[in-house]
């Protein structure tokens, strides 16, 4: 990329070169994701062409993901990244997660074909206990955490409920890849270019439930389903290819989204690192929406500080939404009966 690339984000990251390193600590680094992500983190995709980065790369206690790991980093080290400043690599959570300023949580099994994201569950909730609990000990005092390993928004809750230092602000999970895919549909579907569409936000899931609020959503200035007037394909195809576009991915590439994953990822940092930004994240509730106050649901927030945002509160949903969300709300309320053995709280 070259440097005119990133005049998009002069404004939220300061021209300059002084800037200190920020820690990125990275789970699952030799996965599919990683792969796809740490090349973006150190080319400042992620954190601003000023900002410098040192990786601190995690991966399972196992010889073959080290070893992937140490391949990984001599490729990092092979692109002459001007903002990498270092890359630590490790199957110590401990080492891993010191004084990192941000944490992305991938490293964990995904599903296969057949499979929905809730049945890895079991597998993948406990590696959030611990690693909670670590994050919380280790990282730095300004530390944020995104959850993309799945199913996020229930892992995202258990690590957060380990934590004593870190408030639950600080723990989001990943469902800008949902927000991704819906613009993509709509502006495919009215035949307009992708930026035509705006304010489309995914409440709830990262799911099958998942809710598309296109009630709020804008093509060209106008309300969706204006332009857009069969509302046939809004309520059926629409919900139902977002909401299970992962599971169509992984039938046609047998494995999950990667490359998709990992620019999501991307978006939803850099977004919570710009203020004045409105995106989907999936936070806790605290009860708006209807969600349980307990539960990690995604929902629009607009970023503050960097790093901070506050839930947009005042969207009005029209009553299918508003269905929808009661829907996903259950299931998030189930998933986590079903983990309450991993909740700390
Ligand atoms: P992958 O199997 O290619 O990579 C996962 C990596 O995690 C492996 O290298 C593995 O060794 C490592 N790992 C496993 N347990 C670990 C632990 N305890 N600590 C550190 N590393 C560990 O999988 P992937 O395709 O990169 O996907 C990773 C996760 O992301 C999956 O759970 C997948 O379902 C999820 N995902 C989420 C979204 C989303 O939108 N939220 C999108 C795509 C994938
Ligand atoms: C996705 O949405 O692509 C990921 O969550 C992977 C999956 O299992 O669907």
């Amino acid at each position: 990329m070259s440097r005119a690339d990133f005049s998009l984000y002069s404004n939220a990251f300061p021209m300059s070169n002084t800037l200190p390193p920020i820690r990125v600590a990275v789970t699952g680094a030799a996965g599919q994701i990683g792969y796809a992500l740490l090349f973006r983190i150190a080319s400042g995709a992620m954190f601003g062409p000023d900002r410098p980065v040192i990786l601190q790369l995690i991966e399972a206690p196992v010889e073959k993901a080290m070893k992937a790991l140490e391949g990984v980093a001599m490729e990092l080290d092979d692109c002459a990244f001007p903002l990498l400043k270092n890359i630590i690599m490790t199957d110590q959570p401990e080492v891993g997660f010191k004084d990192a300023n941000w944490v992305v949580c991938v490293g964990s099994v995904p599903r296969k074909d057949g499979m929905e994201r809730a049945d890895l569950l079991k597998d993948n909730g406990k590696i959030f206990i611990g690693q909670g609990q670590i994050i919380d000990r280790v990282a730095a005092d300004d530390a944020r955490v995104a959850v993309v390993g799945n199913p996020a928004n229930t892992n995202c809750m258990i690590a957060a409920s380990q934590a004593k230092r870190l408030t639950p602000d600080r723990f989001t999970a990943m469902v800008r890849l949902d927000q991704n895919r819906a613009q993509t549909q709509l502006a495919k579907k009215a035949g307009v270019d992708l930026t035509a569409v705006k304010d489309i936000f995914i409440y709830g899931n990262h799911s099958p439930t998942m809710v598309s609020a296109y009630c709020n959503a804008t093509i060209g200035g106008k309300p969706v389903s204006e332009v857009i007037t069969d509302h046939t394909w809004l309520q059926g195809p629409f919900f139902e290819t977002v909401g299970k576009r992962g599971a169509a991915i992984i039938a046609a590439r047998g494995a999950s989204s990667a490359a998709s994953a990992a620019n999501a990822l991307t978006d939803h940092v850099r977004d919570l690192m710009t203020p004045g930004k409105v995106h989907s994240i999936a936070v806790k509730s605290e009860g708006h929406y209807g969600f349980d106050p307990k539960v990690w649901a995604g929902m629009p927030v607009r970023t503050t500080t960097p790093g901070a945002y506050e839930i947009i509160t005042g969207q009005v949903l029209c009553d299918f939404c508003k269905g929808k969300i009661a829907v996903t709300n259950q299931e998030l309320v189930d998933e986590r009966a079903f983990v309450a053995d991993m909740i700390s709280g």
